[in-house]
């Protein structure tokens, strides 16, 4: 098959002949830098659960490329058998993580533009369903520039910051999202000094941020969780900056497991804790934080992952959590492309999507 786009050249992306989706395996850095090139629902599934490829805004990217890749598999001329397919493909790659919406996003994106175009032959689908794959990333790129844009502007030179988990380039395409303004301000000649906290229990703040910020030049400074109070109280800290996996209609915000424990230790030391996020991580279906869905993960993550030997007793019950909600009151704003909204976020959010005439930004 002829490609009739430009595959893009990022950390999420198609392989020559557009035969698999390739990724940069995060689960192995910073140690290791290994691509990893996936087509069988199968594997692509996998790397998706075992947070290989992660961060909201990737995933949905990887679930564009994924749903093309897998789209090309499918043997048949004849239309309606082609989108039942799809749908199944659709259905497997949703159900591998509950909590970001723009997985979910994504995909529905993509089985639209299927769906919309079922009057033309099966392998024209699937060529627009590779152009609707880049288009989501090349979004992704200019609402992750408009988003560090918009947070730059509230960031004075100098400032301590605060971020939880990992929101920066590897999680989204090139700037990120809540590690974006620190970058932009970066190329602009600013300086920041950024406490990255490790984020328990898989250390994407450890592994991660840590190493994105290292590589942009800019000063950080490693924390386990329980030490934000402690950086708090010695006044090092001007503003908390965190990503988000999905946030409700009244600006409840669901994010890393430990973010929540972050914004009410900012209320009380009066430090303004910021959202950064694309609208299409905002879900106004979802009223209130109680209605989204959060993953459990397996206990051995919390027992014995990245330890030599288990640091647990075997057996014990384990909670794991991947996500935990920030109640909106705590919230100081929530930075998208579109701008800051400032509370209420019941108006401010859904003023946001009152322009939009199918819109897909
Ligand atoms: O479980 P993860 O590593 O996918 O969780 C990621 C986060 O919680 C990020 O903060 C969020 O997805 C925003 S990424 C721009």
């Amino acid at each position: 098959m002829q490609f009739h786009f430009e595959p893009l050249a990022e950390n999420v992306f198609l392989n020559e002949d557009g035969t698999k989706v390739c990724i940069l395996d995060q689960t192995l850095l910073p140690n290791v830098s290994r691509t990893l090139k996936l087509q069988s629902p199968e594997e692509i599934r996998e790397a998706i659960c075992q947070l290989r490829v992660r961060g909201a805004p990737a995933i949905g990217i990887f679930a564009g490329y994924a749903l093309f890749v897998l789209a090309r598999q499918i043997k048949t001329q004849d239309t309606q058998e082609f989108l039942a397919k799809l749908h199944a493909y659709r259905e497997y790659l949703v159900s591998s993580r509950p909590t970001a919406v723009n997985l979910g996003w994504a995909l529905e994106r993509m089985e639209k533009t299927a769906v919309e175009n079922a009057h033309l032959p099966v392998e024209e689908i699937v060529c627009l369903l590779g152009q609707q794959a880049v288009r989501i990333q090349k979004e992704d790129i200019e609402m992750c520039r408009a988003i560090s844009e918009n947070g730059l502007s509230l960031l004075a030179n100098g400032a301590g910051i605060l971020t939880h988990c990992n929101a920066g380039p590897l999680a989204t395409s090139r700037y990120g999202t809540a590690l974006g303004p620190l970058l932009l301000g970066k190329e602009r000649g600013m300086q920041f000094h950024v406490f990255c906290d490790e984020t328990r229990p898989l250390l994407q703040g450890a592994r991660l941020t840590a190493y994105e910020l290292q590589k942009a030049g800019i000063d950080a400074t490693l924390l386990c969780d329980n030490m934000v109070a402690a950086v708090m109280q010695k006044g090092w800290i001007d503003a908390c900056l965190v990503g988000c996996d999905r946030v409700a209609a009244n600006g409840d915000t669901a994010n890393k497991i430990g973010t929540s424990g972050v914004a009410i230790l900012a209320k009380y030391y009066g430090v303004p804790f910021y959202v950064l996020g694309p609208t299409s991580s905002i879900d106004l279906s979802c009223k209130t934080g109680e209605e989204i869905a959060i993953e459990l993960r397996d206990p051995e993550e919390i027992r014995l992952k990245f330890y030599r030997e288990p640091m647990a007793p075997a057996g014990v019950k384990c909670y794991n959590p991947a996500f935990d909600v920030t109640d909106h009151s705590l919230i100081t704003g929530i930075i998208t492309q579109r701008g800051v909204c400032r509370p209420p976020y019941t108006e401010s959010l859904a003023a946001l999507f009152e322009n939009e005439r199918g819109g897909e930004t």
